[in-house]
């Protein structure tokens, strides 16, 4: 580890290493969905953070055990280095970080470790700065984060004595330890001197059989246990009721940073909107909104209620009516979007688009002022500008085996229950009669009607009228 001068090594070391059995996923715990991103991903977010806004060098491992290669495949993902240790069996949390020191050890060369538990998404810098800094300031030789619950439940208790304190785990808590609401956030930044002189004497002597990193802490050892007045920060995630739970408080969370960017929802409460959404300043978002992915909404949009977007983006101005469903789409700017649309992979929008009720899009482009009013299903098309497509079309895409391209040029009129056999070509200013079959090519300007044509008997309507008895 070379030193960049007069700056402070620390080593933060996430442990990540348990199955999670509590939680009932085939998913490794930190790699559960929370928001639409692996709970790890919230607690690295923070390191990161941390680190842009304190002076010290940081280096960020992770312990990884049980599933590990989802959880190194995702870390590759991240623009982040970093260190990934192996604890093959999961001997508890002690043994974790000791194995992370036994495949780095160049990190007893950091002046600080900062101590993670995988499962904690909802830590804020603010935590992290406070504990630092204390222990910066203080003689203290190692701080642990702990707060004061009413159902300290399954937490390590918090025993203080005259000089210092120490953490006994539930399993091993007697019945008048267990009354004790003062519990052990499991977060923790130590000296490293601290952590090399101590973590040797870790027995594995408890109801468990683990190695509690927890025993690191001890009366007479200079230890601080310092008591957050918000224990919601600190919420480990064990079971899938916690995780809703934590899940609601980080909504809460996204939801009132978008409101400082002037985004109003109707009924904030109702809506579900991931961690990766972002909306532009001004937008209106009704109740029961779904926002999912990466999808981004432009300034001054509205999404009424019911909608869906997964993965969409929606550039300013455009407005997407009631229980309308977008996956993976690009819509431009002042777009009119359903209400009942369904918005498919592939489907992208210039501006000015108006796609109606119950149409359906899928890889399809529609040009700068097309229209899609009714009841259509637009498939592997090309629409061009300006051009009116009438209620009820439908690209026959699709022969059983292949799909095949409609190309309609701009400022073409098709009407009302038309079909296009693909693959076809319609040129420029062209006009489809209504209830037209279409299987071949137009150029510019051509005009087609493509329909039996009627015949009228004059009063014999008698016959076919059934009178009912
Ligand atoms: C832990 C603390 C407890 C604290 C609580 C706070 C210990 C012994 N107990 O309990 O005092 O109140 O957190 O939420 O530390 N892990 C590994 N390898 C292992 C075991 C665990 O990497 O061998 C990881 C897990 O993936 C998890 C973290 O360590 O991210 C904590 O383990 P967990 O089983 O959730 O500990 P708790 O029982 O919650
Ligand atoms: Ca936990």
């Amino acid at each position: 580890m070379e030193r960049k001068k007069n700056k402070k090594i620390m080593q933060s070391i996430v442990l990540a290493g348990g199955q999670g059995t509590r939680m009932k996923s085939s998913l490794p715990k930190p790699m559960v969905g929370i928001l639409g991103q692996p709970i790890l991903s919230y607690i690295l977010d923070t390191i990161v953070d941390f680190s842009s806004q304190v002076e010290v060098e940081q280096k960020i491992g992770v312990v990884v055990g049980h599933k590990k290669e989802m959880i190194t495949d995702f870390l590759s993902t991240r623009q982040e280095a970093y260190e990934v240790a192996w604890q093959q069996e999961q001997k508890g949390t002690a043994h974790a970080l000791e194995c992370f020191l036994k495949a780095y050890p160049k990190a007893w060369e950091s002046d600080y470790m900062a101590i993670f538990c995988g499962d904690t998404p909802l830590l804020e810098v603010e935590d992290l700065k406070e504990m630092f800094h204390e222990l910066v300031e203080s003689d203290a030789r190692g701080i642990c984060a702990s707060f004061i619950t009413n159902s300290p439940k399954g937490m390590g208790r918090i025993i203080k004595g005259e000089q210092g304190f120490k953490i006994i785990e539930e399993k091993d808590a007697s019945e008048e330890e267990k009354l004790i609401k003062e519990v052990n956030s499991g977060f923790y930044i130590l000296k490293t001197s601290y952590v090399k002189k101590f973590l040797g004497e870790i027995k594995a002597e408890n109801k468990a059989s683990e190695f509690y990193l927890t025993d690191l802490f001890d009366f007479n050892r200079q230890v601080v246990a310092k008591t957050f007045s918000r224990p919601e920060h600190f919420l480990g995630i064990n079971d899938l009721s916690q995780l809703a739970f934590a899940e609601g408080l980080l909504q809460e969370k996204k939801i009132k940073k978008l409101q400082a960017q002037g985004v109003r929802f109707l009924k904030p409460e109702t809506q579900y909107i991931e961690w990766g959404v972002k909306i532009g300043q001004g937008s209106l978002i009704y109740p029961h909104s779904i926002f999912q992915g990466e999808s981004e909404v432009g300034e001054n949009c509205m999404i009424e209620a019911g909608v869906t977007l997964k993965n969409t983006k929606i550039k300013k101005g455009s407005q997407v009516f009631a229980h309308s469903y977008l996956e993976e789409a690009q819509i431009g700017e002042d777009c009119l979007i359903g209400p009942f649309a369904r918005i498919r992979p592939g489907s992208y929008f210039e501006s000015q688009v108006k796609v109606g009720n119950f149409v359906e899009t899928k890889k399809t482009t529609l040009k700068k002022g097309a229209k899609v009013s009714h009841l259509s299903y637009v498939g592997d098309a090309e629409i061009g500008e300006d051009t009116n497509i009438g209620c009820g079309f439908i690209t026959c895409n699709y022969d059983g085996v292949n799909k095949h391209q409609t190309v309609i040029g701009a400022g073409s009129f098709i009407g009302s229950d038309c079909q296009m056999i693909a693959p076809v070509k319609i040129g420029d200013h062209c006009f489809v009669a209504a209830g037209s079959t279409i299987t071949h090519d137009m150029e510019n300007e051509d005009f087609a009607i493509a329909r039996s044509k009627q015949i009228t008997k004059k009063k014999i309507a008698k016959k076919f009228l059934k009178v009912k008895k």
